[in-house]
């Protein structure tokens, strides 16, 4: 395995619309292995293989705690097929704008189809943290970021900053 650069704002790759996984061979599953890693070692509990720089529908997800070790979820192609009735409220980071939190308000429990690492179909129901997690993830194959649930005016303060921040590290 081996861990991976992870693309951050402002760089324009993060707004793309990832495109369906055809094939599930050994490289795809080498990549969610690497995505796995990378995540593990940021540390995060979700990414999408868009901020690796490959924009194709893949996302690993773990919300496992310490205690519970660890429950890597691999999704390739992703689908949301149903929304809970009741909505959560959570703080969300993203590995892709570090030190941004925004308080994002989403739909609790989900129901997810996806097709596993040995290219099968599954269907999850998903509550709490996970279903908050799968739904950043599936924004992210979208190319939709937490910011985008900001003011717009809040918005482009962050943006900015990002910007900025580009400027002074690469001089
Ligand atoms: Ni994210």
């Amino acid at each position: 395995m081996a861990k991976l650069d992870i693309v951050t704002l402002p760089d324009p790759i993060l707004r793309k619309i990832s495109t369906s996984v055809e094939r599930i061979d050994d490289e795809m599953r080498r990549l969610a292995d690497d995505m796995l890693e990378t995540m593990y070692d940021a540390p995060g509990v979700g990414l999408a293989a868009i901020q690796v720089g490959v924009p194709l529908r893949l996302v690993v997800v773990d919300v496992a705690d310490a205690e519970e070790g660890p429950q890597p979820l691999v999704l390739f192609n992703p689908e949301i097929v149903r929304f809970g009735p009741e909505t959560r409220l959570h703080e969300e980071g993203c590995l892709s704008i570090p030190d941004v939190r925004v308080d994002i308000e989403r739909p609790s429990t989900l129901t997810l189809r996806y097709l596993d690492r040995d290219g099968k179909q599954r269907e999850i129901d998903a509550d709490g943290l996970l279903a908050t997690a799968i739904q950043h993830e599936v924004n992210h194959l979208d190319g939709k970021l937490i910011i985008d649930f900001l003011s717009s005016l809040k918005r482009d303060i962050v943006v900015r900053k990002f910007k900025k921040l580009a400027r002074t590290t690469t001089t």
